[in-house]
């Protein structure tokens, strides 16, 4: 059987211009969802699924990513001090998720180079990649079932959603081939009802009308080390940036025993992107909603004053 999945990468080196002016001064990723910058659900998201170790590819100018996972002794003694266990814990939470490492992506060349920038990092392991602005509910998570697949077949894994015909422009696209999980090969055991599909082909945003299919590629991934062979050949795609979708359509077309086969699971679940701002609003609303100390006040509060608008 193949080695389980254990480490993670999360790019999150990218300029955040979707969220300027937020994101001027500090990360986009640091915006906090509720009482949590973005980045902690993620990394939370990886720490559900059963990975120890955390990859950041972060920025020049992004420290403050860091300074959240690491520890603030000052601070965490004036809790202490003060008998506040309640904060104190909160504190302690980002801290306490994963062994966290960092890498600095010198300029945002794409998704692609973000990725490539963490191959020291996975030291020869399988890996999951967890785009650093958007998440997936904790109670819907995907991960590990996306991990499951990889372990048992040795290839990539991309995690699908179905979206409206019109929309397939804004996403990168997969050419899918419906397979039954007793059909996939290798050997363990699959989590049950996955929805698994081999892929064949990707297409990066494609042109309205010549996409392959409305499934789309979310930001969720899991590699062997095969990627980093295939990014150092892949050259600038769209927009002069090295796309990971360009590296993953290679990884397709690959048989298996040289590193490719590609599969995909259709994700049906609640996901919020933090990367744009319209997203942004009603992942707060939905997750502050769903708190058992905000939920009630907040749901009243929100009929009164959609009564009254
Ligand atoms: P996005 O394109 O959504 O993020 O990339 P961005 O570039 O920060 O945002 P906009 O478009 O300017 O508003 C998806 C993820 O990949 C990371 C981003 O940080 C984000 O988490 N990324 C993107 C990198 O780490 N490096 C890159 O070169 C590009």
């Amino acid at each position: 059987m193949n080695p389980p999945v254990k480490k993670a990468v999360i790019p999150a080196a990218g300029r955040g211009t979707r969220f300027l002016p937020a994101s001027k001064a500090i990360p986009k990723e640091m915006i906090p969802v509720v009482d949590k910058p973005a980045i902690q659900y993620v990394v939370e998201e990886a720490a559900t699924a059963g990975l120890t170790d955390v990859c950041l590819i972060t920025a020049e100018g992004k420290e403050a990513i860091e300074a959240h996972f690491a520890a603030a002794p000052e601070l965490e003694a004036a809790l202490e001090a003060k008998g506040d266990t309640e904060r104190l814990a909160a504190v302690r939470e980002a801290t306490d998720l994963a062994q966290m490492s960092y890498v600095i992506q010198d300029e945002p060349k794409g998704l692609g180079h973000a990725v490539a920038c963490a191959e020291e990092a996975v030291a020869g392991e399988p890996f999951a990649v967890l785009l650093g602005d958007d998440f997936l509910d904790a109670r819907d998570a995907a991960l590990a079932d996306m991990c499951a697949v990889q372990q048992r077949t040795g290839g990539s894994v991309l995690l699908l959603i179905e979206v409206p015909e019109d929309q397939v422009h804004l996403y990168g696209c997969v050419d899918p081939v419906a397979v039954a999980p007793d059909d996939l090969p290798g050997e363990g055991e699959l989590p049950d009802g996955l929805e698994l599909f081999t892929i064949t082909r990707l297409q990066e945003k494609p042109a309205p009308g010549t996409q392959y299919s409305n499934l789309a590629v979310i930001g969720r991934y899991v590699f062997t080390n095969t990627v980093f062979d295939v990014l150092r050949e892949t050259g600038p795609g769209r927009g002069g940036e090295i796309q990971l979708t360009d590296a993953i359509d290679t990884l397709a077309a690959m048989p298996v025993e040289q590193g490719g086969g590609v599969y995909g699971i259709v994700f049906r679940g609640r996901r919020y992107d933090t990367g744009n701002k319209a997203e942004y609003l009603k992942a707060t609303v939905q997750l502050a909603a769903a708190r058992d100390d905000l939920g009630f006040d907040l749901r009243a509060w929100l009929t009164e004053f959609l009564a009254d608008d």
